[in-house]
């Protein structure tokens, strides 16, 4: 019988995630062990609260508050706290101690990914962070090995399930947003503040570390631009579903150059858009996630599968024990993130991109001009126009839904001011971003 090294693993919170953890750790660590080579012990969860109640049953053995003297015992230390504090104290002290880290926060590897990423290369040691980014899918992993070769283009992330869930609930069953936005709650997808769903810092915050993984440079989390879907309304889903499009979420990293400037670089933004329903991020469902990728050698790849959920989040954790307890049966300092490139971080007002416009407008000869000198006067290409005539008592009114062809930021936002300002447009309805055409 091959005698095995022992490798200590300590858990660090054991909410939905970490309780799931340490229950398949338990379970399976003799058959883990023996694709690494190595004994995987768990040897203690650290918690806040010794009496809360779990998810799974843990042996009451390993639950302990010290987290500190927890982490110092460790060879690998396993994060599932999320938030800024204490976790960051929690890593730093991991990665200083020599330990390799596993962690699912998100909020911390955007804001402080950069001051750990470096104290991890110092000591040599490695942070993983699989379960961070699109929950039990591969994608952390394939951005940093797989594609590592290649030049990664543009991706287009369905990365929050909750919202996913709502849009699709508006699509599919009609609902309004506040109703399918209580269902979501029901059901227990969305975070306890809603707004770091429906209002985008969810997404933004994996954004971030997408694109600074996917262009090997540093995007700040103030550097992505970002917009909820809290002004989405069924009417405007419906539109979109009539016209061939639905609306969704997405999280949107690209290489661009500024059309003013010239200058070349890389921009990260999170706002709801119209995707083709042709398109295969349109058949993502209910709370799924899904990462759409285009790399200039490899071409199209999409990523799907469960964005959240305890049990499906845990199997992305422990592929990152198994990697970093390879790491320490083979010896050396782990792989350093790449995050050399230094790519000037472009803002939202050099993305250059389509849109579809929907406006109230009196139907009276001579509208349909006015409207269309207003885009040619700010430069934006009109690329088809589509009139619903209502009859609206004396005056009839027209909605005009004008799609464009491809215009920076800046000229559309020129456009959608002056078509507010001129008195033959009664409203400006929607204005929607087109993406994957
Ligand atoms: N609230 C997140 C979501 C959980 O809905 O996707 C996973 O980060």
């Amino acid at each position: 019988m091959i005698e095995y090294r022992n490798l200590r693993i300590a858990l660090l919170g054991a909410g939905s995630v970490g309780a799931q953890v340490a229950s398949l750790l338990i379970e399976h660590g003799t058959e883990l062990g023996e694709r690494v080579g190595a004994g995987l012990e768990l040897v203690g969860i650290a918690v806040r609260d010794l009496k809360a109640a779990r998810t799974a049953d843990l042996p009451e053995h390993l639950f302990t508050t010290d987290a500190e003297s927890l982490i110092l015992g460790a060879d690998i230390v396993i994060e599932l706290i999320g938030g800024i504090e204490p976790a960051r104290t929690y890593l730093e002290l991991a990665l200083n101690s020599g330990a390799d880290v596993i962690t699912a926060n998100k909020a911390l590897l955007a804001t402080h990914g950069p001051e750990l990423f470096e104290i991890a290369e110092q000591v040599g040691a490695q942070l993983y962070y699989e379960a961070a980014v699109g929950g039990a899918i591969p994608i952390i992993r394939p951005l940093r090995d797989s594609l590592a070769g290649d030049r990664v283009r543009r991706i287009l992330g369905i990365v929050n399930g909750t919202t996913n869930y709502i849009l699709d609930r508006m699509d599919v069953e009609g609902d309004t947003l506040e109703e399918a936005l209580a269902e979501a709650q029901r059901l227990g997808y969305a975070e306890s503040d809603p707004a770091a769903d429906v209002e985008g810092y969810d997404a933004a915050q994996k954004a971030a570390i997408l694109a600074s993984l996917a262009f090997h440079t540093t995007v700040p989390l103030d550097s992505v631009y970002r917009e909820g879907i809290l002004a989405i309304t069924s009417e405007q889903v419906a539109a979109a579903r009539r016209s061939g499009f639905v609306v969704k979420l997405l999280a949107i990293c690209e290489r661009l150059t500024d059309p003013v400037t010239g200058v070349e670089g890389v921009s990260a933004r999170v706002h709801p858009a119209l995707v083709p329903d042709t398109h295969p991020l349109a058949a993502v469902h209910g709370a799924n996630n899904a990462v759409f990728l285009e790399a200039e050698a490899a071409g199209s790849l999409m990523f799907y599968g469960a964005g959240a959920g305890g049990v499906q989040t845990a199997s992305a954790v422990l592929g990152d024990v198994v990697s970093a307890a390879r790491r320490h049966v083979i010896g050396g300092p782990g792989v350093a993130e790449s995050t050399r490139a230094d790519i000037p971080i472009l803002p939202i007002s050099s993305v250059s991109t389509r849109y579809r416009i929907t406006l109230e407008v009196a139907d009276k000869p001579g509208v349909l001009a006015r409207v269309a000198t207003l885009f040619s006067e700010h430069g934006v290409s009109v690329e088809a126009v589509r009139q619903d005539a209502r009859p609206d008592g004396a005056s009839p009114t027209a909605t005009l839904v004008i799609g464009t062809h491809e215009a920076t930021e800046s000229a559309l936002a020129a456009t959608v001011a002056a078509l507010g300002a001129t008195d033959v447009v009664s409203a400006v309805s929607s204005v929607l971003r087109v993406e994957g055409l």
